[in-house]
């Protein structure tokens, strides 16, 4: 079964998280090993250079099926949880086996489906609040140690925390 390494970016609205995600990008792109970018993004933000860029679960869900080896971005954006819920559950547990990896975009650590949380090996963090952070450290147990350093982070700072090895820190901009 292939398999790629599906990465949860969670942070409050405007703390950078589509910010983020846009800078690895490009780098991930260019190392070959994806067939296409695939967005799914309610804004329709250009910047993140898609080969697909939809704000529509439907048409973003055909081009899923249809392709392999596809980077894919869910960003929910804005003010709303669960926007994308039901497609966000759907890709990160039916999907891995065509070789997709995922960034799933949203905002609030502890109103993420427990299904999408395990189905991610990384996590990357932006500031938000602590329970937000604690509820995040029960399927990413080594940021744990990092719980109260998340509401202090500043605008487009990260927390890049791996299912296995030490977490780093950065900054998007
Ligand atoms: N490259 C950059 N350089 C400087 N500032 C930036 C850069 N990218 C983003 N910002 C600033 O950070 C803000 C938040 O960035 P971004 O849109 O990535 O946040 P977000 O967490 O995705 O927000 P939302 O939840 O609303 O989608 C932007 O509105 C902008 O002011
Ligand atoms: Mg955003």
């Amino acid at each position: 079964m292939k398999t790629g390494p599906h990465t949860l970016v969670t942070g409050k609205t405007d703390t950078g998280k589509s910010a983020v995600v846009k800078t690895l990008l490009p780098g991930m792109m260019a190392s070959g090993k994806y067939q296409k970018l695939l967005v799914l993004d309610y804004k329709l933000d250009p910047r993140f250079g898609a080969d697909l860029l939809t704000d529509d679960p439907e048409e973003f869900l055909a081009a899923v099926e249809a392709l392999e080896d596809c980077l894919l971005v869910i960003d929910e954006g804005g003010a709303t949880v669960g926007r994308y819920g039901g497609e966000l559950q759907k890709i990160s547990t039916m999907y891995r086996e065509l070789g997709h990896q995922a960034f799933f975009i949203s905002q609030r650590g502890a109103q993420i489906d427990k299904t999408i949380r395990e189905n991610c090996s990384n996590l990357i963090v932006l500031m938000q609040g602590r329970g937000d952070a604690k509820a995040l450290a029960e399927s990413f147990p080594r940021l744990e140690p990092l719980i109260d350093d998340v509401p202090m982070l500043e605008q487009g700072e990260y927390i890049f925390v791996p299912s296995f090895g030490d977490p780093k820190r950065g900054r998007a901009f």
